[in-house]
């Protein structure tokens, strides 16, 4: 193995938490929970795949917090109540007895909702909705609905929302959370110049929309207690508009990770379509870069960074602690056991595993997993 590579198979230890090597599973939306957002045993076999295929920790799909607003998609798992978060227990157990760690990825879609059977609107900053079209894999069609602007009374439930799912993903024996402030979805909505035209302290320039986040951040630490893992997710595209760049570039990835950076995070997890490349046009640093240099916590880098010797350079040069493998893991489930023998890994099939819907497939589960 070269030398570079063997950078990716080195532990790393943020609080207790022991990570075996520097692979971790992205968060990924796979619908496929029972229609009242219970977690099934379906899920259980999809996500020890990753375990015993090597990677240090797993990131949940994006999981929601409250029966509100905060569900995205039909068949959507949940942990809103207690039912939910005792689904999500044998899961956890599995992931843990095939020695990875398992972070529950708290998720509130705000706009970009297509399918919640709790209320019929969307919540949001302001009346804006998404560009594009819903996503039709995951069920959705046409045009997003135009959200309702939250009251400072929806901010105050949302927050909670957010503060007692965490301590139920604790409960339920996840190593941690990571708050889903990345692709659109509502706190990012918040973080967004078009979406976010509020007028009061939460809208205007950077510094005003970062600060819902930060709210949010310090009101989910209060409920998991110091010593648990948490993070949060932060990116420039989003699921209904891919393109989207911070308007003041470097200047604005400065505001918000420093911020960010002085919040109780023990992890920022950064995505960018290439996540080694300049993130606010040519000559700058790539978002990972950004999001280390300026937050100076730990990262993990995402976006397209499947080959060992690219994502090992990330390590290399101090530019991110650990790196987050997408659809190159939904292909390849045990990745970091190939890579480690020196195996190819097999390229992402997205007809196979997306079409129609992508939810868990029959030979996504069948598939044999390298040890
Ligand atoms: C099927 C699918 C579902 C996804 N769901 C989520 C999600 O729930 N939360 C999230 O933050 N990102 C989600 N993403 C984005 C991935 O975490 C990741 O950022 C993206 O696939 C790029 O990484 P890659 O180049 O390694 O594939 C999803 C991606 C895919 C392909």
């Amino acid at each position: 193995m070269a030398q570079n590579i063997d950078l990716l198979f080195k532990e790393k230890i943020i609080q207790e938490y022991r990570f075996k090597n520097r692979y971790i599973v992205a968060p990924m939306t796979r619908v496929s929970a029972v229609n009242n957002g219970i977690a099934t045993e379906r899920m259980k076999q999809y996500y020890e795949r990753y375990a015993k295929g090597g990677f240090a920790a797993i990131i949940s799909e994006g999981i929601y917090p409250d029966e509100e607003y905060s569900q995205g998609y039909y068949n959507q798992p949940g942990i809103a109540n207690e039912a939910q978060k005792d689904a999500w227990k044998p899961i956890v157990r599995s992931v843990h007895k095939h020695g990875s760690l398992f972070i529950a990825q708290i998720m509130h879609a705000g706009a970009q909702s297509q399918g919640n059977p709790h209320k019929d609107c969307n919540i949001a900053p302001s009346v804006e909705a998404p560009k594009n079209d819903q996503l039709s894999f995951y069920g959705g069609e046409g045009k997003f609905p135009i959200p309702k602007k939250m009251a400072h009374e929806d901010m105050e439930q949302v927050k909670q929302g957010f503060a007692n799912a965490a301590h139920r993903a604790k409960e339920a024996g996840f190593d941690g959370v990571e708050i889903h402030g990345a692709n659109g979805y509502l706190l990012d909505q918040f973080l967004t110049d078009y979406f976010n035209q509020r007028e009061d302290e939460y809208g205007g320039v950077t510094m005003n929309r970062v600060r819902y986040i930060k709210e949010v951040v310090k009101e989910v630490r209060r409920a998991v207690g110091k010593e648990y893992l948490l993070g949060i997710r932060i990116s420039q595209g989003k699921a209904s508009d891919g393109e989207h760049r911070w308007a003041l570039g470097e200047t604005d990835a400065r505001t918000i990770f420093e911020s960010l950076g002085n919040l109780p995070l023990d992890f920022i997890h950064v995505t960018d379509k290439d996540g080694t490349q300049p993130g606010f046009g040519e000559g700058s640093l790539s978002m990972t870069a950004a999001a280390r240099q300026f937050s100076g916590l730990p990262v993990i880098a995402n976006g397209q960074l499947q080959d060992p010797s690219k994502a090992s350079l990330l390590l290399e040069e101090e530019e991110a602690d650990f790196v987050s493998l997408g659809t190159s893991a939904l292909q390849n489930p045990d990745a970091p056991n190939k890579i480690r023998n020196g195996e190819r890994l097999e390229e992402f099939d997205f007809h196979s595993i997306m079409l129609p819907i992508a939810d868990i497939k029959d030979h996504e589960l069948k598939k044999e997993v390298k040890r």
